[in-house]
């Protein structure tokens, strides 16, 4: 999968060397690119924001680098002339980021994330390229950050980590948390006993079946403790 990352502050995605995306990146299974939108400025100052038309607080992006940048980013495929990218633009106002999102978006050949800063980037940026490719705004949650970046690197870890090969035993993806709706269960290794604290007996037991079903019973419990928002979902 090929990831373009556009934003003002390219060196916060240094840490995408480290670790298992590090590794997919090194091994070919990821080609990841952050790019600096002041590259596509043309005045002395490299200005990249202004002032808000209806007037209120803060700046917002200026269209004209963002235009350029996703010219240039979205290029045409080869067969159908067309570029098959999908733009994310990580906003507080976006769809919710969920692991069905980043299951399907983990599909894609090509993903081009728009980082904004300040209070966001012109509308108009979204609305021209999605006459041309997929444009989705996402949301990480409801609070706010202060630009696109912290948020776009913890979509990129949750799809990467999702492309076949990144992650060495990809049974381990099928029972974490989200995957089928529910929290996941607890887990525990040895010793047995620790700090008075047993594991629970039924872990060591052997039986196949009755771990199964504690550890259905426990996510179970766990959702209804803390999320119960997924289970009337
Ligand atoms: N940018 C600012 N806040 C954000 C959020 N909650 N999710 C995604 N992108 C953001």
């Amino acid at each position: 999968m090929r990831i373009d990352i556009v934003t003002i502050f390219p060196e916060f995605f240094s840490v995408l060397d480290v670790s298992l995306l590090g590794k997919a990146r090194s091994s070919g299974l990821l080609d990841v690119r952050a790019h600096d939108l002041r590259e596509w400025t043309h005045d002395r100052h490299r200005t990249v924001d202004d002032t808000p038309y209806g007037g209120g607080a803060g700046m917002v992006m200026r269209p004209e680098p963002w235009g350029e940048a996703l010219d240039q980013l979205l290029t045409p495929n080869a067969e159908s002339g067309l570029s098959d990218a999908v733009v994310i633009v990580p906003s507080p106002a976006g769809v919710r980021f969920t692991q069905v999102l980043a299951r399907e978006l983990a599909q894609e050949r090509h993903l081009v994330f728009a980082c904004g800063r300040y209070e966001g980037i012109d509308q108009r940026v979204m609305d021209s390229a999605a006459q041309r490719v997929r444009v989705l705004e996402v949301s990480l949650g409801d609070y706010v950050l202060n630009g696109g970046e912290v948020a776009s690197l913890a979509m990129i870890e949750a799809i990467g980590r999702l492309i076949p090969g990144v992650i060495g035993n990809p049974a381990s993806l099928d029972e974490e948390s989200h995957e089928d709706g529910l929290l996941e269960y607890p887990s525990y290794t040895k010793p047995a006993s620790w700090r008075g604290l047993d594991v629970p007996p039924v872990l060591l037991s052997g039986n196949h079946g009755a771990i199964a079903a504690w550890r259905r019973e426990q996510q179970l419990a766990r959702t209804r403790r803390v999320r119960p928002d997924l289970l009337s979902d």
